[in-house]
């Protein structure tokens, strides 16, 4: 069952890094948005369990059930602190499960470890 989960997110990561590089020439701010393998490397302290999969899991929540009612809150101008209550407050609003609210939060997490000095 392990080894199942690992050949399937292997899978995902070969496919999202095969089509990652044909998308670079256009990176347009969402492109930018679209998590990869910095932002699985950046986690991976913090959080070892994490795959690409989980990250894009994450950033369909942001950039789907967290839209509902405004638009993607900007990720870089506000603390870590600043998201988990943000995150807490806002979960039962968009009514998403606790695996998509902690794939959120890991999406959060990692933009941010992979882009210490982004502030917007
Ligand atoms: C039912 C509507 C609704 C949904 C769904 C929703 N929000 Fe919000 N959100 C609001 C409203 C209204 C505000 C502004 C008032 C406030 O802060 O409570 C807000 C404010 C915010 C803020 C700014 C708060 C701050 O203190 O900086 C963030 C960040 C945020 N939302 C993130 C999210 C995320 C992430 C999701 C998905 C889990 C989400 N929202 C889903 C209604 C919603």
């Amino acid at each position: 069952m392990k080894l199942q989960i690992f050949t399937v997110a292997s899978i995902v990561v070969f496919m999202a890094s095969s089509c990652g590089s044909s998308k670079k020439a256009g990176s347009s701010a969402e492109a930018s948005l679209t998590p990869g393998d910095a932002e699985v490397k950046a986690i991976q302290g913090k959080y070892a369990d994490v795959t690409l999969q989980t990250l894009n899991e994450g950033y369909a929540v942001y950039s789907g059930p967290c839209t509902k009612c405004h638009g993607q809150k900007n990720i870089f101008s506000r603390t870590e602190q600043e998201w988990e209550k943000a995150i807490n407050r806002m979960a039962p609003k968009a009514k998403i499960t606790d695996v998509q609210k902690d794939a959120l939060w890991k999406y959060v997490l990692a933009m941010k470890a992979a882009r210490p000095n982004q502030t917007k």
